[in-house]
């Protein structure tokens, strides 16, 4: 019996004349994803992609130390690598190498009609004196400012010049409250400086360099910031050690009447190591010596401001002591070329930050009889409590590890600080009436 199970093929067999082409595997292999992305238009997707890639990767900069690769040492507008996977430490260096050609080692190339982009910096006691002309400088330079002052002794009037741009904001804050902003840089200034100020309210004082200073390390270590404080030279106290260096500790009273400003900085400086060697905190610490220059307080009790004014309102100018103690005179600007110096480099510090050229006070006194009246009178008094008999900075660690020194010699810088002080005492009126007297 012929059995299905025996043999099935035979009506499958095909006709020995008819044409049977081989089946090609290949392309019947790649056959089917390009009718289904012809179907489906997957085709045009894959195209977009490819030209939003090349376009992509077309503009974006090169690392820095690539310029050999055709780098142009600029600065960036974005960033190519995501700061989530950075930790803080790297974060900060990439982002400031990116945007700062100053600090990147390379360079890259900006895109056509993109201008380099500046960091984001909070200056708290931006308002003041120091904080004022630091701010013109990073302005200045491109960066976005955000100025943080409670307005103690600083001046609306000293940053007005920068409202409406939009690099600039301005906030009334007080830093013994916590505050957040996402920032690359704190420069860390708030504290009231001169004697008069900062006595008038001793346990603010302390407040503001302890509390104010933790808030603002605070800030740093949860957004990754780079952060300066401004301390002083009050941290040596009445010196025993002539000039000072920064190994040198200080002999400082713990319970006299500056010691809320002396100890108050001194705790902002263990505050500062502690928040850099516990919670890895790029810091830098600044010893600043006696500063002036325009937009000091007029009547702030610091020697330099009190005989130019006096000087200017035909009033003795006043000398504590026997006018034999010495201090060294910095001019603003070399100050605030020293800071950012100090921010950008690679050392924690301390610095001294200063002019090593010493004067006793008559020596001063005379220096500004010079500048303003030969006529002017001096009126001796007696000094005050704890006041340094000698205070010159040793800046040989500045000098070689920051390439700074002062520039500006006190008869450079008085006549300018004159100028600006003159237009505040007396009003534009009086000052050209002043100027016409003067020159006739
Ligand atoms: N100028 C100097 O000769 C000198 C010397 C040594 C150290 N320093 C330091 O430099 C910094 C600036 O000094 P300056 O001469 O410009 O003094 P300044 O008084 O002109 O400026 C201090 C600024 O801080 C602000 N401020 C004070 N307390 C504040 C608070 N709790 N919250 C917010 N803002 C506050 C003030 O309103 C002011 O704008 C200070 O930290 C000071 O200790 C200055």
């Amino acid at each position: 019996m012929g059995s299905e199970l025996i043999y099935r093929g035979h009506d499958a067999q095909p006709a020995p004349d008819t044409y049977s082409p081989k089946p090609d595997k290949p392309l019947l292999w790649l056959s089917r994803p390009i009718r289904y992305m012809l179907r489906e238009q997957r085709l045009l997707c894959v195209l977009v992609g490819i030209v939003i890639t090349t376009v992509f990767f077309s503009i974006l900069p090169s690392k820095p130390g690539t310029a050999a690769l055709g780098g142009s040492g600029s600065g960036y507008s974005f960033d190519p690598v995501p700061y989530s996977s950075l930790n803080r430490l790297e974060e900060y260096q990439h982002r400031a190498a990116y945007h700062h050609p100053m600090l990147s080692s390379g360079a890259g190339k900006v895109p056509l009609g993109l201008k380099r982009k500046g960091l984001r910096i909070v200056v708290t006691g931006g308002a003041g004196f120091v904080g004022s002309h630091l701010v013109d400088r990073l302005m200045q330079r491109g960066d976005s400012v955000i100025v943080v002052d409670n307005f103690f002794t600083g001046r609306k009037e000293n940053v007005m010049h920068h409202f409406g741009n939009p690099r600039f904001e301005l906030i009334r804050h007080d830093v013994v409250e916590p505050l957040l902003l996402e920032v690359d840089q704190i420069y860390h200034l708030a504290c009231p400086a001169s004697p008069v100020h900062y006595k008038f309210n001793p346990v603010k004082t302390i407040k503001t360099n302890v509390v104010g200073t933790l808030n603002m390390l605070g800030l740093a270590k949860r957004v990754g910031a780079r952060f300066l404080l401004t301390s002083t030279s009050e941290v040596y106290g009445d010196p025993l050690q002539h000039p000072q260096v920064e190994t040198y500790w200080g002999n400082v009273n713990p319970i006299g009447v500056r010691s809320c400003y002396d100890e108050g900085k001194r705790t902002a400086e263990t505050l500062t190591m502690d928040y850099h060697r516990g919670a890895g905190v790029e810091v830098r610490i600044a010893r600043i010596f006696n500063t002036y220059g325009p937009r000091m307080g007029i009547d702030d009790g610091r020697v330099v401001s009190n005989f130019v004014t006096q000087a200017l309102r035909k009033e003795p100018m006043t000398v504590y002591g026997d006018g034999k103690q010495t201090r060294s005179f910095q001019y603003v600007s070399d100050l605030v070329e020293g800071l950012m110096r100090l921010m950008e480099g690679e050392h924690v510090g301390p610095f001294n930050l200063g002019n090593p050229g010493e004067f006793t006070m008559l020596e001063l006194a005379e220096v500004v009889k010079e500048t303003i009246d030969p006529n002017a009178k001096i009126d001796f008094r007696p000094n005050t409590e704890d006041d340094p008999h000698k205070r010159k900075p040793d800046i040989t660690r500045a000098k070689e590890l920051l390439g700074w020194e002062p520039k500006v010699s006190l008869r450079k810088g008085l006549p300018l600080m004159v100028k600006d002080f003159r237009q505040r005492v007396f009003g534009d009126q009086k000052e050209s009436s002043t100027t016409t007297s003067s020159s006739s």
